[in-house]
């Protein structure tokens, strides 16, 4: 799947970031599953097993729909990837707003993905203590290799990702790798969640965006341009893999904020 444009962002000489762009929403989608395939066999080949963390959301959900088609699905060797989740609403596992319900529906019951490798957020229970168990959980499987393989992530239209929000305490968070947050926009009901935090992002090997749609298109200029003291910093643009890769997919519609003309490639 041929991106429209793609970028890489060099700050000092160092490569930050890299940045395709997509004709639509189909498109991206496509690529992502792609992306995972390709990101999952290497990992598979070169350590044995692929740790996959999902994102919850509408556009990493189309992404799920393709990887789970047969086309896309008989690529993988299910029975060495490992799942697990960016963030999650702490709602009823049956709940229409669950991540993992939402992945499920998409992509873990249509593949031949074995009970014991998906390592979903507890979400269900008191929040705090839900927390304190995935980081446990976590710090536990991932004590010899450090973090994930691949971290897939959206953004809404406020620049937030996973469940860190603008202005939230979690993005302070130095050493947890999951936290609980409550968030209240769109207004009431307040929304208990739990997220990975800033520290357990930016440890893995790879962290990818999926970015669709223009109501993105503010935020996601402003999270690629370079820093600017003048204006807030989004969760998005706190996204750094210390030793990893950052990519960004995303449709031309969220990319439309830029002039720039690009050639097919
Ligand atoms: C969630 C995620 C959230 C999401 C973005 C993008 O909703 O579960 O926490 O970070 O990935 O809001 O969602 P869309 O792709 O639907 O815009």
């Amino acid at each position: 799947m041929g991106a429209y444009g793609a970028w890489d962002v060099y700050i000092n000489n160092h490569k930050m970031t890299e940045i395709k762009i997509y004709q639509d929403r189909e498109c991206l989608a496509q690529a992502a599953a792609e992306h995972i395939i390709e990101s999952g066999t290497t990992a598979i080949q070169n350590r044995g097993r692929f740790s996959l963390a999902l994102a919850g959301g509408s556009t990493p959900k189309a992404a799920y729909e393709f990887l789970a088609s047969d086309e896309y699905a008989q690529r993988l060797d299910w029975k060495r990837v490992h799942i697990f989740w960016g963030d999650e609403r702490c709602v009823p596992l049956e709940d229409p707003d669950s991540n993992y319900r939402m992945a499920r529906q998409s992509l873990l019951d249509h593949v031949p993905i074995p009970a014991k490798n998906i390592h979903r957020m507890r979400a269900e229970e008191e929040p705090i203590k839900a927390a304190l168990e995935y980081e446990g959980y976590l710090r536990t499987f991932f004590s010899i290799r450090k973090s994930f393989d691949l971290v897939l992530l959206g953004m809404g239209d406020d620049g937030h990702t996973a469940s860190l929000f603008p202005s939230s305490d979690a993005l302070n968070e130095s050493v947890c790798w999951v936290t609980a947050v409550e968030h209240t926009n769109p207004p009431p009901p307040l929304v208990k969640r739990l997220t990975l935090t800033l520290p357990a992002i930016n440890a893995a090997a790879q962290v990818t965006f999926l970015v669709a749609g223009a109501s993105k298109s503010q935020s996601l200029k402003h999270v690629l341009s370079p820093p600017d003291q003048s204006s807030p910093t989004l969760p998005a643009q706190l996204i750094q893999p210390l030793n990893g890769q950052l990519l960004w997919l995303v449709d031309e519609a969220a990319y439309s904020g830029k002039s720039k003309q690009y050639d097919t490639i």
